[in-house]
């Protein structure tokens, strides 16, 4: 059985056999299960603990919101997740294979946009087609009315330094959408727009997350866009990143932002975050 380099030998080998054994034969295998994965950068010669021993599951077609202080680590266990960077040890799960370094199942909007500045606003949505060489006309079409529904009809063929930030972020999710995984993974998708076009986006993705039933994993700073859109929401502990709660969202879409449930939840998790980002600043 393959074993990637970064499985570490403590869990890997026959704890992993007999665990996907059981989980295919109970039919409880989960679409991602990240176990005991840490991290670390070397910064300056000083060792720098960015994750420590993150353990979660994600369901198939679940859409999860994930949110934590500044520099706890969210992009750095997205990047992990997305292969770019090999974890220091704990091991990662994909319908109940192991996930090398090499896997190409997420489809992954970064929080810096990295588009393609000598490419032309078609052409940079186009580039996860073109890479698959899928250039059948429809995935144009596809791309147009993307664009226009994010509200870029008429830049198609403006290049990304003739746009503004918020328009940026817009031509990145296109592009991720057009990379047609069934899993996605959004780095603060919606961070540089105004509250208005961020609402509308919001409804967007959820229609879009409705008809497909992707599995969505969603790192934010707004609480409310996590409560709106998450079926769960898991909250990160300061650096290094550790798992301080995760909590259920039962409510029904679209959410009621008047419901008492709502406020509650809302009350609930400012409060842990209030405290955490307090400890990072020092404050009382
Ligand atoms: N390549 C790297 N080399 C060294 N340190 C890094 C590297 N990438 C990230 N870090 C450090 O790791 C920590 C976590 O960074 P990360 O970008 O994952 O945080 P974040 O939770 O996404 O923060 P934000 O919410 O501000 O985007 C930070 O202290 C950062 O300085
Ligand atoms: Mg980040």
């Amino acid at each position: 059985m393959y074993s990637p380099s970064y499985v570490s030998s403590e869990i890997g080998g026959v704890e992993d056999r007999i665990f996907k054994v059981i989980s295919k034969s109970l039919n409880i295998m989960s679409k991602l299960h990240i176990r005991g994965l840490t991290h670390s950068f070397n910064l300056q010669n000083t060792k720098l603990n960015v994750l420590e021993d993150l353990n979660f599951k994600v369901n198939e077609a679940e859409f999860i919101a994930l949110l934590g202080p500044s520099g706890c680590g969210k992009s750095t266990l997205f990047n992990i997740i997305a292969g770019l960077i090999p974890p220091e040890s704990g091991a990662m799960f994909l319908n109940g294979e192991y996930v090398d370094s090499h896997t190409d199942a997420f489809g992954y909007m970064q929080q810096k946009d990295l588009l393609l500045p000598w490419r032309t606003v078609l052409k940079n949505v186009l580039i996860g087609p073109e890479i698959r060489k899928d250039t059948e006309e429809y995935v144009r079409s596809k791309a147009l009315s993307l664009l226009s529904q994010l509200g870029l009809q008429g830049f198609e063929n403006s290049y990304p330094n003739q746009l503004s930030g918020g328009m940026r972020q817009r031509v990145a999710l296109v592009r991720t959408l057009l990379c047609n995984k069934e899993f996605l993974l959004l780095d603060e998708p919606f961070g540089a727009l105004d509250a208005m076009t961020r609402t509308v986006m919001q409804t967007i993705l959820l229609e879009m997350w409705g008809k497909k039933k992707q599995t969505v994993l969603l790192i934010t700073h707004d609480v409310e866009e996590a409560l709106c859109l998450a079926d769960r929401i898991i909250v990160l502990t300061p650096r290094p990143a550790s798992i301080k709660s995760k909590i259920d969202i039962n409510l029904e879409r679209p959410r009621c932002t008047t419901d008492i449930s709502y406020i509650n939840l809302k009350k609930e998790i400012i409060d842990i975050l209030t405290l955490d980002t307090n400890q990072v600043f020092s404050m009382n």
